[in-house]
């Protein structure tokens, strides 16, 4: 099967890419490397001793989207390719609506005008907004704070729109919650630009000493030990989901479902994961709470269990250990001399 991953260089992109080659599917990367490197290309082929095949554009030019689904017979599309940063999201919200929901629109119509009806589509557990209780199961209600999390919730809507409009149509929509680590090789991982906004990526360049400390935001919350409490999933296990995915497509016509471990870890015990992994020590200070947090977020992972057949198989432990490879290797592949 010959699969479109738009945004495929990217951090969960370039891991799956991988777990697509190992199933013996066709992996065709779409990018316009707007917030990812072309080195990774180069490291793909490195991993899986395959060349890459990579159409360089923008997911929203129709043509161009067309052109590439009908020369590479696209048979699904999974669509990655997105702006992500919240804090941005806020300060510039058109450029939000712009690349996620009409980006989506234009691969969807590109997608139709080819025959080209089955895709995987990248949510999250943003969508939940502030939960009313923990384990989040797919029918909480949903709701925003934030531009970011408002166009996943519309892309939602659209998708569940056009389904019940043209039932040909085969949807996954995959709600992810915290994705971090990094792939085995040490060769690819998240490689953000500027401060990380996220937790691991900002604990990893602290125990290099890239950074001198990590703001802990908050230790107020109702959990254990006050910090805020996620559902961390290896990018790994993540990649695995979306071919698990892929084959329950064959008998859905449209699902959502919830990417998590189902187990929540503080704050504080992703540090001490980390110190463990790294052997580095992670110095913090509390800070008061940064604003549209929640205190709790972590999923129940039986509908995925039901619908996919999947479910997560790494531990905290292995994300840092892989986390830290990662950043203490290359550690970033837009900068590195690598
Ligand atoms: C964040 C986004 C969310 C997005 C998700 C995926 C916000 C408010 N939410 O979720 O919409 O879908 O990323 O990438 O940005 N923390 C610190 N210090 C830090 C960074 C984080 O203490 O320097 C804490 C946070 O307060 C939180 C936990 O670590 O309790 C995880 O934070 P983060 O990695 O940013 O993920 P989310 O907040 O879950």
């Amino acid at each position: 099967m010959n699969v479109l991953l738009t945004g495929g260089a990217g951090y969960i992109g370039s891991h799956t890419y991988l777990a697509l080659i190992v199933y013996g599917l066709k992996p065709v990367i779409l990018d316009d490397f707007s917030n990812s490197s072309p080195t990774v290309l180069e490291r793909l082929e490195l991993i899986s001793h395959k060349p890459v095949v990579c159409e360089l554009g923008n997911v929203a030019d129709l043509p161009f989207v067309e052109a590439v689904i009908q020369r590479h017979k696209i048979q699904a599309v999974i669509h990655f390719a997105g702006s992500k940063a919240v804090g941005e999201s806020v300060a510039l919200p058109l450029r939000y609506y712009d690349n996620n929901v009409v980006g989506m629109t234009r691969l969807l119509q590109a997608m139709e005008k080819t025959g080209c009806r089955t895709l995987v589509f990248s949510s999250s557990a943003t969508v939940y907004g502030d939960p009313a209780k923990v384990p989040i199961t797919e029918i909480f209600p949903r709701s925003h704070t934030n531009p970011y999390g408002h166009t996943k919730l519309v892309i939602e809507d659209m998708l569940y729109a056009l389904q019940a409009a043209d039932s040909s149509w085969k949807m996954a929509v995959l709600r992810y919650f915290n994705p971090v680590g990094a792939h085995p090789s040490g060769l690819i991982g998240e490689d953000p630009q500027g401060p990380p906004n996220n937790l691991m990526p900002y604990i990893a360049q602290v125990a290099v000493q890239q950074r001198p400390i990590l703001n802990v935001y908050g230790n107020d919350y109702p959990t254990p030990d006050g910090t805020g409490v996620r559902d961390y999933i290896h990018v790994q296990d993540l990649a695995q989901g979306h071919i698990a995915a892929l084959q329950a497509l064959t008998s859905h016509g449209i699902l959502t479902v919830n990417l998590g471990t189902g187990r929540g870890y503080s704050v504080l015990e992703v540090v001490k994961a980390f110190e463990r992994a790294s052997g580095k020590s992670v110095p913090y200070q509390f800070m008061p709470r940064r604003a549209g947090d929640v205190a709790q977020c972590y999923a129940s992972t039986a509908l995925a269990k039901q619908l996919l057949g999947w479910e997560a198989q790494l531990d905290l432990d292995s994300m840092c250990a892989d986390a830290w490879r990662w950043q203490k290797g290359s550690g970033n592949v837009s900068g590195s001399a690598w």
